[in-house]
C-alpha cells in the first residue's frame, strides 16, 4: 500500500486527479465514489476537461453503491449525486455511467440486480481504478463492519454510525435510507488499482485502522492491505493515527 500525506485539501484532491487522469487518457474504466470527499477531486477533474482538455469521451463507469428506495430523480441519490458532482460536467455519454437501480423492492429483484451488476463489471473487462473514500467507521462504498472480505455485490443494511453520519444530507435522519445495495469488499478488489482518499480528522481513527490494523471485516477498508496496488492519499489531519502508529 502506498500513503501519500498532503498538506491539506487542494492538495489531495490535485494529487487524486493526476491519478485518475492518467486513466481517463487512456479511456480506462473508472469505479466512482460518492461522499463529500471526492468532490475537491472531481472539481479538480472537471477543471482540467474545461482548461485542459482532458477527455473522459473513451472512459466507462461504474458507481460503487446506491440507496434503497431513492429513485433516480431524487437528489440524494447516488445516481443523480455523480452526475450533479461530476459526470454531466464531462465528457461522458451518460449510458457509459453504470449504477445500481434502488428503486427494486422485493428481495429477489434487489438480487437479481446485484447479479446484473457483476455480470456488467465483468463483461466490462472489470474496473481498471477504482476511487474510494472510508467512512468514519472504515466502511467503503456500503460495505460495513462485518462485511465479508470476499463479498459480492449484494444488499445490505447501514449501521447506526453511517446513518448518524449521512443524515447532514437529508432533512432529518429519519429520512436516510437504511438499507442500499453496494459492490461488495470482493468486488471492489478485483478493480486494478485501488484509490482511497481522506480528509478530515474525523477520518484519523478509521485511517489508523486500514493503514496499520490487521485485516478483518471489523474494518472493511482495510481490505487495502491485500490489494497490490493500493494508493491511500490523505490530508494532514486524516494522517494523524497513521503517523503516530509507525509499524
Ligand atoms: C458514504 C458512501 C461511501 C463514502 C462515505 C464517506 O457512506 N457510501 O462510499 O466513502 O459515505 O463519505 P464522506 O466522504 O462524505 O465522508
Amino acid at each position: 500500500m502506498k500513503v501519500i500525506v498532503c498538506a491539506d485539501t487542494e492538495s489531495v484532491a490535485r494529487t487524486a486527479a493526476d491519478i485518475v487522469a492518467d486513466y481517463a487518457s487512456r479511456g480506462a474504466t473508472l469505479g466512482l465514489a460518492t461522499g463529500s470527499t471526492p468532490l475537491a477531486t472531481y472539481a479538480e477533474l472537471i477543471r482540467r476537461h474545461r482548461e485542459e482538455d482532458l477527455s473522459f469521451a473513451e472512459c466507462t463507469a461504474f458507481l460503487l453503491d446506491e440507496y434503497i428506495g431513492l429513485d433516480r430523480g431524487n437528489p440524494q441519490s447516488y445516481y443523480r449525486f455523480i452526475r450533479d458532482e461530476f459526470t454531466s460536467h464531462i465528457d461522458i455519454s451518460d449510458e457509459r455511467v453504470h449504477s445500481l437501480d434502488g428503486t427494486l423492492d422485493s428481495r429477489e429483484e434487489l438480487d437479481a440486480e446485484a447479479a446484473r451488476y457483476e455480470r456488467a463489471i465483468a463483461d466490462a473487462g472489470g474496473v481498471d481504478l477504482q476511487i474510494l473514500g472510508v467512512g468514519a467507521n472504515g466502511h467503503i462504498g456500503f460495505n460495513e463492519p462485518g462485511s465479508p472480505l470476499d463479498s459480492t455485490t449484494r444488499a445490505a443494511e447501514l449501521a447506526a454510525k453511517t446513518i448518524a453520519d449521512n443524515s447532514r444530507f437529508f432533512d432529518s435522519t429519519d429520512e436516510v435510507p437504511r438499507e442500499v445495495l453496494t459492490q461488495g469488499l470482493g468486488t471492489i478488489g478485483r478493480a486494478g488499482h485501488l484509490l482511497l482518499l481522506a480528509t478530515g480528522a474525523n477520518k484519523a481513527h478509521a485511517v489508523g485502522a486500514l493503514t496499520r490494523g490487521p485485516v478483518t471485516p471489523d474494518c472493511p477498508a482495510s481490505v487495502l492491505q491485500l490489494h497490490p496496488q493500493a494508493t491511500v492519499v490523505l490530508d494532514a489531519e486524516a494522517a494523524t493515527d497513521y503517523q503516530a502508529n509507525p509499524r
